[in-house]
């Protein structure tokens, strides 16, 4: 099938810059990108220092691309139909309720896409799983189209995103590979061919996998927790390191040298945040006990258990140095996006981190260069269940670094170039959650 229009449900973090790359490498097919949400469909419309997604590159991207040939609205029926090509990108959290609550993935999103597919197609189309779901989802969207619209053929093809934040740009330009699972029919291969040929504008082809949907489904949360599995091992190796007096950097890259091993991956940390790994490998483990695979579950479980105890024995770090009182103490909280070079914050380190630290008497002045004050308010009011704490005056969001100086102790969790050399008065303690700050390693995760 020749494209020349494309939708994208879902205008976030893969949405966004995934299609706004597709546009740029392919002038010839037209883009629309589609959100549930108003406010988020405006700000993609509007000025280019204030898309609701923060990423190196991005905005150049779109500076060539938006009303050329990449569009942002809320207009998700028309452009359902007019489309011969439709990605699935919206959101797949974790379940809070229900059967697999705190495990399970939340399908809710990808299913009202696929009924309203189903409602607004007039004519045949490939529907494609950008979004990170469990295995043998495609065959529930099917169900749902079959059963919702008779006279149009849907093909699903499953085509994960392994973009990071951060480095999106730059990952979707140069991808280590592009994964595409399709039925191994002759409209499955073709539909296969079709996404292909897009991909082919600028990805080299030996770098184009193709396989059967389920196997690509399950190649994305497998990849996520190899990854995040590497953080939890030298993670749990830190903690011996501070025991031990190991140095955990030393360790760390007299392992990566090992070429069967690898350098990438093995930094030390406050652990892993983001919206990614944890969901993803709580849905591996969801699976394998639906398999009955209790022991592979557990095996996976403890990475995300040994990321928890992580954040935990960071901030117990911070609270004995106090010898167990916090009151009357003001802690500055560097960083809150989940890594550097995001304006993302789910999952991240620092919500955690900071809860304990304010749970055990501190006042906190938090700062982060990119995540925007109302995101900050709004994972401390929905995430440490607590009322009123803005107004009690024991939290303070500041704008500038200078604005924590009065602080007595600097918790650094995001590593943002510019807390790699800061100046802190060296009667100051601080408590360096990403061993980035070459001046001052007071206390540092494995050291
Ligand atoms: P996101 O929350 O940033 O964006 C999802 C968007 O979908 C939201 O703007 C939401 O309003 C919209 N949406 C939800 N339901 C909708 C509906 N029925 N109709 C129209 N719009 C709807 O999420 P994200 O970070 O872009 O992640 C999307 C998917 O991609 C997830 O499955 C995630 O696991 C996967 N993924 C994410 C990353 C990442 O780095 N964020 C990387 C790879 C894969
Ligand atoms: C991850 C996967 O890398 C990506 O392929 C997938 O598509 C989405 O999930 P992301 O979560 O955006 O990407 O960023 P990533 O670079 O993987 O970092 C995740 C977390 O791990 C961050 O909090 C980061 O600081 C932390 N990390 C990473 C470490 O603590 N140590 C490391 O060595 C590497």
């Amino acid at each position: 099938m020749k494209i020349k229009n494309i939708c994208c449900i879902g205008a976030g973090y893969v949405g966004g810059p995934t299609m706004s790359v597709i546009a740029l490498k392919c002038p010839h097919i037209n883009i629309n990108v589609v959100d549930a949400n108003q406010d988020k469909i405006n700000a993609w419309n509007g000025h280019i220092d204030n898309l609701p997604v923060f990423e190196p590159g991005l905005s150049e991207v779109i500076e060539k691309t938006r009303n050329r040939n990449l569009f942002f609205s809320t207009n998700i029926n028309e452009n359902i139909e007019k489309a011969e090509m439709i990605f699935i990108a919206v959101n797949t959290p974790t379940k809070t309720e229900g059967k697999g609550a705190g495990m399970a993935a939340d399908l809710t999103y990808v299913e009202a896409c696929a009924r309203d597919i189903a409602k607004y197609s007039k004519s045949d189309k490939i529907v494609i799983e950008k979004s990170t779901l469990p295995v043998r989802t495609a065959e529930k969207i099917k169900e749902i189209l079959i059963s919702n619209n008779k006279t149009v053929n849907f093909e699903i093809l499953s085509n994960p995103e392994f973009l990071a934040e951060g480095t999106a740009i730059e990952d979707l330009f140069k991808s280590d590979r592009v994964l595409i699972g399709g039925d191994d029919t002759e409209s499955g291969q073709k539909a296969i061919e079709s996404l292909v040929n897009i991909y082919k504008n600028w990805i080299e082809k030996e770098k184009i996998l193709t396989t059967d949907v389920w196997t690509s489904e399950l190649s994305k949360l497998a990849s996520n927790a190899m990854l995040a599995q590497r953080i939890s091992s030298i993670n749990s190796l830190s903690a011996l390191c501070e025991k031990t007096g190991a140095n955990v950097d030393e360790l760390s890259h007299a392992i990566g040298m090992d070429h069967r091993i690898g350098s990438k991956f093995l930094k030390a940390s406050v652990g892993f945040g983001g919206s990614c790994f944890q969901k993803d490998i709580l849905n591996l483990v969801y699976l394998c006990k639906f398999y009955g695979l209790n022991e592979v579950a557990e095996f996976w479980h403890q990475v995300v258990k040994i990321n928890n105890y992580q954040k935990e024995r960071f901030a117990q770090k911070v609270i004995d140095h106090f010898d167990g009182n916090l009151t009357g103490k003001k802690i500055a909280v560097l960083g809150w996006a989940f890594k550097a070079n995001t304006n993302d914050s789910r999952e991240s380190a620092a919500i955690k981190v900071s809860e304990i630290l304010y749970k055990n008497g501190a006042s906190l002045s938090i700062y982060d260069p990119k995540v925007q004050k109302r995101t900050i308010v709004n994972d401390i009011q929905n995430l440490w269940k607590i009322k009123n704490s803005m107004k009690e005056k024991k939290i303070n969001i500041v704008e500038k670094f200078a604005a924590t100086n009065d602080c007595d102790a600097f918790v650094i969790i995001t590593e943002w170039e510019e807390f790699k050399n800061i100046d802190i008065d060296d009667a100051k303690i601080i408590f360096d959650g990403r061993n980035i700050n070459e001046n001052k390693n007071k206390f540092s995760i494995g050291k």
